[in-house]
C-alpha cells in the first residue's frame, strides 16, 4: 500500500510540474507555445524584405511565408462549395492533376434554404476536411452578400436576402471550416451586391441601411464565428475601394468589431499601394500582373505592396507600423493553420462527405406547391414517369465562375430518379428546350455533349407527345450556370425563366395527367405559369448528389422542409428597384465609377414587399412539408422586458399529419410604437424541429434589446425604443399563426 501510495504521489509532482519534455527550439516553432508569443517572436527574426514579401501573392492562389525560417507560404483556394481544382503557379485554368476531384457540395443559397444551424457546421466541417486534406490554409468562402437584386449573377453563392438568416447560417459553417485548422475567409465585404460593372462601381449606401442590411452578416461571422479571414470585395463604398477601404477595413472590421485575422484582397482588387498600405490589407492577391512575365522580370514583384512597398519605407515614405500589423495577422493566420499545435490531416471525397451533400441539398429543397398532394410521386408498378428539361441532365457544378468545381462525378435529376425507380417505373426523359450547351470552365469538362439543332417547336411537339401516356411529368427547368444567369462576372437580365420554358410548361399542362415543376436555380425565378402545375418545387444547385437529393424529396423519401432564403415576386417591376441608379448604377460625365445608389435602404426583399403591401408570388421563409403543423398560442414570459433585460417568447408546433417532418418555426418583430419609420417586421430567431405524427413540441426564442434595436446614424450606435413590440410567429414571413405583445421599459 505504501509503495503504491508513494509511486502515485510521485506521478502526480511529475505532472503538476508539466511532463511535456522541455521546447529547446525558437518559440515560434514550439506548437505548445500561446500563438502571440510565437507571433512576436517570429516576427522579431524577420528582415524587412521577408515582412513585405509576405504581404502579397507569389503565384495565382499562395503567398509567401518565410523560407530562411521555415515558416510555410499560404495556400488559399476557392471557393465556398468546394475544393478548386489544383492550378498551375499563375493560369486559372485547372492543371490535369488526377487526384484533386472533389465532393461539390451544395450552393450556399441552398445551405442556406435549410434554415438548419447543425447542417451549416457540418457543411463547414466536411469542406473544411477537403481543405485540410488538400493542404490549403485559406478557403476563399462562404460569401454572404445579401441578395439585393434578383439579377445579381452571384446570389447563388451567398445566403439570401436577409442579414439575420445569412448571420445564423454563417457562423456554424466558418466554425466548422476552422475546427480543421483551416481558415474560412468570408466574402465580399461589402455592399457587393451586382456583377455588373463590378470592379468599377461605388455602392452609395446610407449608414442605417449598410448597419442593418449589409453588415450584420459579416459582423456575425467575424464576432460569433471567429472568422480568421475576411475578402475585400470589387467595388467601392463611399468612393474608395473595398480591399483598401478605410471605414470598413479599419474603422469598423478591425476596429469596432476587433478582427484579429486577414484581410485578403479579391482577385485583382488592390488598386492602390499607399491605401493598402494604411487602410489595412493584408496580403494583396491577383493584381492584373502576370506573375512570370509581363514584366521586367518577376511581375509580382510589380504588387502594389511588394517593390513600390519596400522602397517606400527605405526612402521613409512609410514606417513599419502597419506592416508589422500586417505580418502579425498573417503569422497569427499561420500559426492557426498550417503551422497549428495538433496536426490533422481532413478527409477528401469519403461516403460521409458525399452524403453530408445529398442531406443537406435535401434539406433545402423548397415544395412551393402541392396541389391535390400531387407530391410525393406515386407511381405504380410498370408506370412510367416522363422528365422534360434540360436542367434534368446539364451538370451544373461545372461553370458560374470561381466557384466552379471538377468532382469525379455529379448526379443529375434524370439519374436520380431512375435510381429511386430502377425496376419499378419506366423513367424516360425528353429535351422539352435547349438553354446552355457549354459543358467546360477552365479547363474543367462535365463530359457531356449537349448539342441539339431542334426548334422550339420541335422540341415542344416531341415533349407533348411522350407526356401523353406518362402518369408523372416532371419538367426539370430554371436557371444554370452561364453567362446573365446564375454565374459570376454577369448579372441576369430577366427574371422569368429563359429559352421558352414556359412555352413547354404550358404546352404540358394540358396533356400531363401529373404535372411537377422543379425549377432549379440559385436566385428568384417568377413563375407566371404557376396555376397550370400540380406541384412546383424550388431545387438548387445542389452539387455532386443533387439528383439523388432532388429524388428524395420527389419521391418522399425525404420530407420537405426547406424554406425560402429569398422572396419570389410576381414580376421584377414589383421590387424596390425602380430607377438606373439604383440598379446596376449610372455613370454621369466626368464620373470615374458607376454609382449605385442604394436608394430603397433598409426596404430589401420582404421588407420592401411588407411595407408597400405587394403580394408577392413565394414570401421569405416560404415551404409546404408532406405533413401539416399546428401552432398554439405564441406567449411572452413577461409583459415588459428592461433594456438590459431578456424576454423570452415560447410556442407549442404539432404535428397533426400522418408523417414524420421538419418545421422551420420562425420569429419576427414588430415595432409598435417606433418614432422613425422600421419594417413591418424583421426575421429575429428561427428553429427547425422535427417532430413524429402527433407530436408536439415547445418552441422557445430569447430575445433582447439588440433584437429590437434599429441603427441611429446620429449617436452611430443601435437604438430600441421604449414601448410595445409583437412577436409575431409563424411557418413562413406572408404565414403568422401567433403573436404576442411585450413592452420593452
Ligand atoms: C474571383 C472572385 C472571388 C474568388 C477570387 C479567386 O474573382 O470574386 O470570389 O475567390 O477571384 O478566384
Amino acid at each position: 500500500m505504501k509503495k503504491t501510495f508513494i509511486l502515485a504521489a510521485a506521478a502526480f509532482v511529475l505532472a503538476a510540474c508539466g511532463s511535456q519534455p522541455k521546447f529547446d527550439g525558437p518559440a515560434y516553432l514550439n506548437p505548445n507555445a500561446p500563438v502571440e508569443e510565437r507571433v512576436e517572436d517570429a516576427l522579431s527574426r524577420m528582415t524587412l524584405e521577408e515582412k513585405v514579401g509576405m504581404t502579397t501573392a507569389q503565384s495565382k492562389f499562395s503567398s509567401r511565408g518565410v523560407p530562411r525560417l521555415g515558416i510555410p507560404e499560404v495556400w488559399h483556394t476557392d471557393g465556398p462549395h468546394g475544393i478548386r481544382p489544383e492550378v498551375l503557379w499563375d493560369e486559372w485554368d485547372q492543371a490535369g492533376w488526377t487526384n484533386d476531384s472533389c465532393t461539390a457540395f451544395p450552393a450556399l443559397i441552398n445551405l442556406a434554404a435549410t434554415w438548419d444551424k447543425e447542417l451549416s457546421l457540418l457543411y463547414g466541417n466536411s469542406i473544411g476536411e477537403e481543405a485540410r486534406y488538400r493542404k490549403k490554409d485559406i478557403l476563399l468562402g462562404p460569401g454572404v452578400n445579401i441578395c439585393r437584386t434578383p439579377y445579381n449573377g452571384r446570389n447563388f453563392e451567398y445566403m439570401g436576402e436577409d442579414p439575420f438568416l445569412a448571420g445564423k447560417m454563417v457562423v456554424p459553417y466558418v466554425q466548422g471550416v476552422q475546427e480543421n485548422g483551416v481558415a474560412a475567409c468570408v466574402k465580399h465585404y461589402a455592399v457587393n451586391n451586382q456583377e455588373f460593372q463590378r470592379t468599377q462601381s461605388n455602392s452609395v449606401v446610407d449608414d442605417r441601411t449598410l448597419h442593418e442590411i449589409y453588415l450584420p452578416a459579416f459582423k456575425a461571422a467575424v464576432q460569433e464565428g471567429n472568422a480568421w479571414a475576411i475578402m475585400g470585395s470589387y467595388n467601392l463604398y463611399n468612393g474608395q475601394y473595398n480591399c483598401h477601404n478605410k471605414k470598413l477595413l479599419l474603422d469598423i472590421l478591425k476596429g469596432d468589431w476587433g478582427f484579429d485575422g486577414v484581410v485578403v484582397s479579391d482577385w485583382g482588387g488592390c488598386r492602390d499601394s499607399e491605401e493598402a498600405i494604411l487602410n489595412g490589407l493584408d496580403i494583396e492577391m491577383g493584381t492584373w500582373t502576370n506573375g512570370l512575365s509581363g514584366a521586367a522580370s518577376d511581375g509580382y514583384a510589380n504588387y502594389h505592396m511588394a517593390r513600390p512597398y519596400l522602397e517606400g519605407i527605405k526612402s521613409g515614405k512609410y514606417g513599419t507600423k502597419e506592416l508589422d500589423d500586417k505580418c502579425r495577422r498573417i503569422l497569427r493566420t499561420i500559426f492557426r493553420t498550417s503551422m497549428r499545435p495538433e496536426p490533422n490531416y481532413g478527409r477528401f471525397v469519403c461516403p460521409e462527405h458525399y452524403q453530408a451533400a445529398r442531406d443537406i441539398s435535401a434539406a433545402g429543397v423548397v415544395l412551393l406547391k402541392n396541389e391535390n398532394n400531387t407530391l410525393p410521386l406515386n407511381v405504380a408498378e410498370g408506370g412510367k414517369i416522363l422528365l422534360v428539361g434540360e436542367n434534368a441532365v446539364k451538370k451544373m457544378v461545372v461553370g458560374g465562375g470561381s466557384s466552379n468545381l471538377k468532382t469525379a462525378y455529379e448526379v443529375n435529376p434524370l439519374e436520380g430518379i431512375q435510381n429511386a425507380f430502377a425496376g419499378k417505373a419506366d423513367v424516360q426523359w425528353v429535351r422539352g428546350y435547349v438553354g446552355d450547351t457549354s459543358t467546360s470552365y477552365n479547363a474543367v469538362s462535365t463530359g457531356q455533349d449537349l448539342t441539339d439543332n431542334r426548334t422550339p417547336e420541335v422540341l415542344i411537339a416531341e415533349a407533348v407527345e411522350a407526356a401523353k401516356d406518362a402518369d408523372y411529368v416532371i419538367f426539370v427547368g430554371g436557371l444554370n450556370k452561364s453567362d446573365h444567369q446564375d454565374s459570376e462576372g454577369a448579372d441576369r437580365l430577366q427574371l422569368d425563366l429563359p429559352y421558352h420554358q414556359e412555352d413547354v410548361i404550358r404546352a404540358l399542362a394540358p396533356v400531363a395527367k401529373n404535372l411537377v415543376v422543379v425549377n432549379i436555380s440559385g436566385s428568384p425565378v417568377s413563375m407566371p405559369w404557376a396555376d397550370v402545375a400540380g406541384a412546383i418545387v424550388q431545387g438548387w444547385y445542389g452539387g455532386t448528389e443533387t439528383g439523388n437529393a432532388l429524388a428524395d424529396v420527389l419521391t418522399g423519401k425525404i420530407n420537405p422542409s426547406g424554406k425560402m432564403p429569398f422572396t419570389v415576386p410576381y414580376k421584377y417591376e414589383d421590387g424596390p428597384i425602380k430607377t438606373e441608379r439604383q440598379y446596376p448604377g449610372i455613370k454621369e460625365d466626368g464620373d470615374e465609377y458607376w454609382q449605385t445608389h442604394y436608394d430603397e435602404g433598409i426596404y430589401v426583399g420582404y421588407r420592401w414587399y411588407e411595407a408597400k403591401q405587394i403580394p408577392v408570388q413565394w414570401a421569405f421563409g416560404h415551404g409546404l412539408s408532406y405533413t401539416t403543423f399546428e401552432y398554439g398560442q405564441a406567449k411572452a414570459a413577461k409583459s415588459s422586458m428592461n433594456a438590459n433585460g431578456t424576454m423570452t417568447i415560447t410556442v407549442d408546433v404539432k404535428n397533426t399529419g400522418n408523417r414524420e417532418g421538419a418545421e422551420v418555426v420562425q420569429l419576427y418583430i414588430a415595432d409598435s410604437e417606433a418614432s422613425i419609420d422600421r419594417p413591418v417586421k424583421e426575421l429575429k430567431g428561427f428553429e427547425k424541429i422535427t417532430l413524429k405524427p402527433g407530436e408536439k413540441k415547445t418552441v422557445s426564442f430569447t430575445i433582447d434589446a439588440d433584437d429590437l434595436s434599429y441603427y441611429d446614424v446620429a449617436s452611430q450606435g443601435w437604438k430600441a425604443e421604449k414601448g410595445e413590440f409583437v412577436a409575431h410567429i409563424g411557418t413562413s414571413s406572408a404565414d403568422i399563426k401567433t403573436t404576442a405583445a411585450f413592452e420593452l421599459k
